[in-house]
């Protein structure tokens, strides 16, 4: 194999290295843990800044680690524009732009616009300043219902389970959409949106490349009186007007973002995280005049499926293409399932095969996971995402193969939603965002010194970054291999499906000659001429394996 196709692909290009890059995303406080407190830390970035090398990133995304009383994992945000001291300290994040960096990886921070923390100082100072103050205007504070405003405003449930409103001292009300310890900030409010702006050229100035914006689609409301109803509100069409949720008025805030942005050489990036309603509506998030690109999670709630992946690989170029973007392809992150899992659990009989139902009904037992078919998977639907135009974002431990943790028990989870009665599979999300294994052997497997702040299994010790990174066969052979060929494969961002005969084989053809085959049958499915010109994946007499996917260099590129 040579790497005489390696030449003006995006990544070459500062100012679209987004659109086909691969991000790796960091929670941070589960990464590496450089001072023992059983909490992962900016320092523990660093000291894994090879690591993330050797992988072959592009990028890395960080969830927050901004100074947070850990409501809701740290997207209860106590001040923008500094680090937790558990975490470290801004210098020591200027080393870990500096470590990454020189790395050839750009850094991508996540700013949490909806809500603050409880303890913010302006949610302090509201709290303070008493009904009627200027200072209460920066929420949304409203007087409640019932002959005394005892009852809450509205009927509305918030994210995490519950009443989307919480009563203070005085009487009043306030918003929350998630945890009660994360207050909506008023956006109708110019110190609201000014604060952003001084938040987003302050990292911008410290060297962050680009943000990734929580919940999107909900800042600007319209709280005009009198308030609808929870019926009411779900009765409303999603296209545009809708009270709460993905309102055209949002783009005004970020079409603001994108002037600051654009103040940079080269322009800062984002990426929306924006749940609305259809492709059409994400693509708006995407526009060149906003945020520039825009989370696709359609993979998240598919099954392991080849007409379910056909369709919305489909779909979503389509999309991308009409906003002039790049589409995003995700299988894991810190608020689902981890993908192995997902695909390792048994279809429900008379249910389509969502795992993730399964899961809840299961009740977590280990033994409903089949490892390693789940993996098998995995790697086959990894691949296949690693080969097509637009950008992938990976999750921490997913290049281990790392399996979701369902066994912790009810006094050692931390995510707001087990505790308030949300879905989220049943077990909240705590799952997946245990500490990684560094180490076969050693306390909390290497990620620290100490025990980690959320409890290890055993079996994490056959997934370990070590033992990993010295067997060929491993997930993490694979990845980093990927990684390398992807920078090969990914000159020119389009794609174009080829017939295979079989419905549950996809195929496509990149525009340089790479072309990816997955089966996502058991049956094996005999690969011809092309046996001899596999790159990467599984071959077996000349066919490929059910649940593989191979990447098939071009004839001029095979030794
Ligand atoms: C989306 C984030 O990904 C999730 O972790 C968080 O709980 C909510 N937004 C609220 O900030």
């Amino acid at each position: 194999m040579t790497d005489a196709l390696a030449t003006e692909t995006p990544r070459t290009d500062p100012a679209i290295w987004w659109r086909q890059a691969a991000v790796y995303q960091i929670y941070p406080r589960s990464f590496a843990d450089a001072n023992g407190d059983g909490l992962g830390d900016i320092p523990g970035i660093v000291s894994r800044a090879d690591y993330l090398a050797e992988l072959g990133v592009d990028a890395v995304w960080l969830s927050p680690f901004y100074p947070s009383a850990l409501a809701d994992g740290g997207y209860d945000v106590a001040d923008y524009r500094n680090v937790d001291p558990r975490l470290g300290t801004l210098e020591d994040f200027d080393r870990m732009v500096a470590a990454l960096h020189e790395r050839g990886i750009k850094v991508i921070v996540d700013i949490v616009p909806n809500h603050s923390s409880d303890q913010h100082v302006w949610f302090q100072e509201a709290l303070e300043a008493g009904r009627g103050s200027a200072a209460r205007e920066r929420y949304i504070f409203r007087e409640g219902a019932g002959d005394n405003g005892e009852l809450p405003p509205t009927d509305w449930g918030a994210a995490f389970g519950g009443p989307a409103w919480e009563r203070v001292a005085d009487g009043q009300w306030y918003l929350h959409s998630f945890a009660t310890e994360q207050p909506d900030f008023n956006w109708d409010h110019p110190e609201v949106r000014e604060d952003f702006l001084t938040t987003l050229r302050f990292w911008s100035d410290r060297g962050v490349d680009g943000f990734r914006i929580d919940v999107a689609h909900m800042l600007t409301k319209d709280l005009s009186e009198p308030l609808p109803s929870r019926a009411e509100l779900e009765g409303m069409p999603q296209d545009g007007t809708h009270p709460l949720s993905d309102r055209d008025d949002v783009h005004e805030v970020y079409a603001e973002w994108r002037k600051v942005f654009n103040e940079y050489d080269p322009p800062r990036t984002a990426v929306a995280e924006a749940w609305v309603s259809s492709p059409e509506r994400r693509a708006r998030y995407a526009s060149a005049e906003g945020l520039g690109q825009a989370f696709n999670f359609d993979l998240l709630v598919a099954d392991f499926d080849a007409t379910q992946f056909r369709s919305i690989i489909t779909e979503n170029l389509e999309q991308s293409a009409s906003s002039g973007s790049s589409t995003t392809w995700v299988l894991s992150n810190h608020d689902v399932t981890r993908h192995a899992t997902r695909y390792g659990l048994p279809a429900l009989e008379g249910s389509p095969e969502k795992q993730g139902v399964a899961w809840v009904k299961a009740g977590g037992p280990a033994d409903w996971v089949d490892r390693e078919r789940g993996l098998r998977r995995a790697r086959a639907a990894t691949l296949l995402l690693l080969g097509l135009p637009g950008s992938t974002y990976l999750y921490q431990g997913e290049e281990l193969g790392l399996h979701e943790v369902a066994q912790i028990p009810a006094d050692q989870r931390q995510d707001p939603s087990f505790f308030r009665g949300a879905d989220f599979d049943g077990l909240g999300r705590d799952g997946c965002r245990v500490p990684i294994p560094w180490t076969a052997s050693g306390p909390s497997f290497g990620f620290g010194t100490g025990d980690a702040h959320l409890p290890q299994p055993a079996w994490f010790a056959e997934y370990a970054a070590d033992v990993e990174a010295a067997d060929p066969d491993s997930t993490l052979s694979l990845y980093r291999e990927a990684l390398r060929l992807r920078r090969l494969l990914q000159a020119g961002e389009q794609l174009e499906w080829t017939e295979t005969g079989r419905d549950d084989v996809l195929s496509f053809a990149r525009p340089n000659g790479w072309r990816v085959v997955t089966n996502f049958g058991t049956a094996p499915f005999d690969l011809g001429a092309d046996a001899d010109h596999v790159a990467l994946g599984p071959v077996s007499d000349g066919a490929l394996p059910g649940e593989s996917t191979v990447w098939i260099a071009p004839a001029a590129l095979v030794r």
